[in-house]
């Protein structure tokens, strides 16, 4: 297939190139190839091309929940979004916290995703061989130090301690960092402000005392979903140091704050909670510092989050929003592009390890996205494929619209329709 006279965006930045791909993968980047006999020739005159985004954390709820969401519609969801891989986190019922446990959701997802796929394996306070032995069958380690959706939740030094010097080194744990001692206090002062009940202190204290249980065990350590000025200050520092650490930024937190909380009521609930727009500025501010844009895709139903505020769930949709909103951002000028691609596409790849994914490069996947920066439209309601159908943007203009989204060379997704079959994704291969 050649895909020609489109603007096709590097990490270095975008340039007039043709594509062409051979047995899933890229075979060639050249300025104006010309057409072999036979060949499928898709004109991209005026559209650019994106190499597939990476979701490194998405909250599938397959097992367990999927009345919110399921292996299909989450994957539907990302490929609808140009999202051509995806990490899924362990807080499923049953957790993915055992051998059989992670057998048991690779078989759901063999015969649902219409996108790649790899899993975190969740820590528990008692599973560290079983993680250890596992490491090379997922895409990292999962450890909430606080406790959020679901029931793993590790906070004792000991089981802490033990996971970071017995899971392989080299291969990340990401953790959830909100300290649960803390968190329990705060909770119990009586606000209904989310950002308040889970305040930056606790994600300042449980960031702490993971980087320096990673620098003293010598393991890689990757941050989901910081959010505040301080927790990107002591990673950078951290990093000066020398600490094998990475973090993380979702677009809730960097395009939402406290006062859309407000707004949106509990369907605003996060954890960690949306901030103060100081933060949010900060985020951008120290945006050197934040190595991925994760969404934490986190489905929860209207009826859920009608609930009290004590009751709801934390979380809401983003995996089909990510690439729009970022691209739209680059648009506006707030952000280059190819720093877009660095943290959806190039870090991921190389942080979690995953073979053949991370760029548009001759021998990698060929996984594109092909988006018209002209086309404005309003994130909706009604577009969002996720079964619980609703998204904190809704109302939100911006501009380029996906045309088409290739998996593995293969399309998946054209104007609005799916083509993917149910399983047609494939397990990551890891690295490291
Ligand atoms: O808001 C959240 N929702 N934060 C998490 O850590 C988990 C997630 C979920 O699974 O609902
Ligand atoms: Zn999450």
């Amino acid at each position: 297939m050649l895909i020609r006279n489109g603007i096709v965006v590097l990490a270095s930045g975008p340039v007039r190139l043709d594509v062409r791909t051979c047995d899933e993968k890229i075979s060639e980047l050249a300025e104006q190839l010309t057409p072999e006999p036979g060949e499928q020739i898709i004109e991209a005159n005026g559209l650019m091309v994106l190499p597939g985004f990476i979701d490194s954390h998405v909250h599938f709820r397959d097992p367990g929940s999927t009345y919110k969401e399921d292996f299909l519609s989450g994957t539907q969801a990302a490929l609808a979004g140009g999202v051509t891989t995806i990490l899924d986190m362990p807080n499923t019922q049953p957790p993915t916290d055992s051998r059989a446990h992670l057998q048991e959701k690779m078989a759901i997802a063999a015969a649902k995703a219409v996108v790649d796929y790899g899993f975190y394996f969740g820590a528990t306070d008692t599973n560290i061989e079983e993680a250890a032995a596992l490491a090379d069958q997922v895409a990292a380690m999962k450890l909430y130090m606080g406790s959020s959706t679901g029931s793993l939740l590790v906070t004792e030094f000991s089981p802490i301690y033990r996971h970071f010097s017995t899971f392989p080194l080299d291969k990340p744990i990401a953790v959830h960092a909100e300290d649960e001692q803390s968190l329990k206090y705060f909770g119990s002062q009586g606000s209904t402000e989310h950002n308040r009940t889970r305040p930056p202190l606790s994600a300042q204290i449980a960031l702490s005392r993971a980087l320096a249980i990673a620098e003293k065990t010598g393991r890689v350590l990757h941050i989901a979903h910081t959010t505040t000025q301080r927790e990107l200050e002591l990673i950078q520092e951290a990093k000066h140091k020398g600490v094998r650490v990475t973090c993380e930024v979702t677009p809730l937190h960097l395009f939402l704050n406290e006062e859309d909380q407000r707004r949106l009521g509990n369907f605003g609930k996060v954890n960690p909670p949306l901030r103060s727009k100081s933060d949010q500025a900060a985020l951008w501010r120290y945006f050197d510092v934040i190595d991925t844009i994760g969404t934490d895709h986190a489905p929860h139903t209207k009826e859920e989050k009608n609930q009290p505020y004590e009751k709801a769930p934390s979380g809401m949709t983003g995996v089909q929003t990510m690439l729009p909103l970022l691209f739209n951002a680059a648009q506006e000028g707030r952000v280059e592009l190819s720093e877009i691609i660095k943290r959806c596409v190039v870090n991921p790849a190389r942080i979690f390890g995953l073979k053949n994914k991370g760029a548009l490069e001759v021998g990698k996947d060929a996984d594109i996205v092909l988006i018209d920066p002209r086309q404005e439209y309003e994130i909706t309601n009604e577009q969002i494929l996720s079964k619980c159908g609703w998204t904190p943007f809704a109302g939100t203009r911006v501009r380029g619209k996906l045309r088409q989204v290739f998996v593995r060379g293969t399309l998946a997704f054209a104007h609005d329709t799916y083509l993917a079959q149910p399983g047609s994704g494939a397990p990551l291969q890891y690295k490291i």
